[in-house]
């Protein structure tokens, strides 16, 4: 399925259609962007509810771009999902959206069982009725849960998830697998290490750093912060999707690594050497529940089947992502302060004519 030069469709129109969901998240939104920044012939649909991480200014960059449609949609709702792909008519959808922090997985797992799980099977149920070409699960590394040095995870390495959140995309992972076994829906299912970059909400450990130390706030680490994390640029993981998309084989895992292996301490002390704030800023607080110590994988299989690597060495990354969090002082304090909601309803309105027309 080349993106670039798609022979015509069962509608004998070259236009690809994907539907992408998460569309206004972190990673979802880095994927817009890399979609619609050259001029294919693309139509890329984003099926968002907009809970609290899910930010439109995340996409101001292809606002007005004809090819871009919004689609306000709460996957929890099954029928609002299956009326939207039936709607959009995908050639392929690209799942993003979930419930992706593990902290408030572990204050409140509902909303994550229901909108990871569920909503995955919602979707999954849509794709079915519709006959979607491709369906690419986005999952995480965390559904090998806790690996021993010096090993790495490959694709076939037991699950054992630790969290609520790494439980409930273990079970979509399985749940997605299941419809290529059973129904021939074409699903391949990414498994990525943790990500980093621009637009990444202030709750993950980067981006929590960054602005605490710019705000001269204190950095809690969990623990001893000697717990082990694949630091993955957000642009990498975004063409290793696009290559999975391209060219994975249905039915496959695909593990998507980073470029650098370090302990947590290791990654705040960096950021505070980058923003030029003493260490004496780190205060260790009472450590996660369930807190895995170590996350380590293989991207070999992907590499071999797709000639896709990681570009990003994780210097540069995060030289250039507190360069971002520093000159997009504004993006941070509207999110902090909540102020982007309004941003959104503003802006939702002008989408509502479009939602109306599907
Ligand atoms: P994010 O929290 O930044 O964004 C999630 C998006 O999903 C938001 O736009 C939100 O509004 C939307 N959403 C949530 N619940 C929804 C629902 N019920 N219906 C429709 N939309 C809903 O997440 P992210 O960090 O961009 O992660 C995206 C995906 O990548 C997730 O599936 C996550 O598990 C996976 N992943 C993330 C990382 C990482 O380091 N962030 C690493 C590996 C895999
Ligand atoms: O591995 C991929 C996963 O990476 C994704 O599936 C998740 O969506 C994403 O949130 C991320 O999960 P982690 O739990 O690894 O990310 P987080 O940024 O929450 O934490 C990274 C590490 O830093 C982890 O060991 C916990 C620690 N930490 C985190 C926070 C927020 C701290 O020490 N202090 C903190 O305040």
């Amino acid at each position: 399925m080349e993106l670039s030069a798609r022979a015509a469709g069962d509608n004998g129109s070259s236009l690809m259609k994907i539907l992408v969901t998460g569309g206004a998240g972190f990673i979802g939104s880095a994927f817009v962007r890399l979609l619609l920044s050259g001029d294919d012939d693309l139509s890329v649909g984003n099926l968002d509810a907009l809970t609290y991480a899910g930010n439109l200014e995340n996409l101001s960059a292809v606002d007005g771009d004809p090819r871009y449609r919004f689609l306000h949609v709460d996957l929890r709702d099954a029928e609002a999902t299956a009326r939207a792909v039936e709607g959009f008519e995908p050639d392929a959808i690209v799942h993003f959206a979930a419930e992706s922090h593990v902290d408030r997985s572990i204050l409140s797992p509902k909303p994550v069982v229901d909108t990871n799980f569920t909503g995955t099977f919602h979707l999954l149920e849509a794709a079915r009725r519709c006959q979607v070409g491709r369906f690419v699960h986005v999952s995480t590394d965390e559904v090998y849960g806790s690996i021993d040095a010096p090993d790495d995870a490959d694709e076939t390495w037991p699950l054992h998830a630790s969290s609520p959140y790494s439980a409930s995309k273990a079970g979509s992972d399985l749940l997605a697998l299941s419809y290529w076994t059973t129904y021939k829906l074409p699903v391949s299912v990414t498994r990525a290490s943790n990500n980093y970059g621009p637009y990444q909400f202030p709750e993950k450990l980067i981006p929590l750093m960054i602005s605490n130390a710019l705000a001269g706030e204190s950095l809690p680490v969990y623990g001893d912060g000697q717990q082990v994390r694949d630091w993955l640029y957000v642009d990498d993981h975004c063409r290793a999707i696009r290559a999975v998309l391209e060219q994975g084989r249905p039915g496959e895992v695909y593990n998507v690594g980073g470029t650098a292996d370090l302990p947590n301490l290791e990654v705040v002390r960096r950021i505070l050497a980058a923003t030029g704030q003493p260490d004496s800023l780190i205060r260790y607080v009472v450590d996660r529940p369930g807190h895995d110590r170590r996350y380590a994988i293989t991207s070999e299989k992907l590499m071999r089947e797709t000639g896709w690597s990681p570009q990003m060495g994780f210097d540069e990354g995060l030289a250039s992502t507190v360069a971002w969090y520093r000159d997009n002082a504004g993006w941070v304090e509207r999110v902090r302060s909540g102020a982007y909601r309004e941003w959104s309803e503003r802006n939702y309105g002008r989408r509502q004519a479009e939602l109306e027309s599907l």
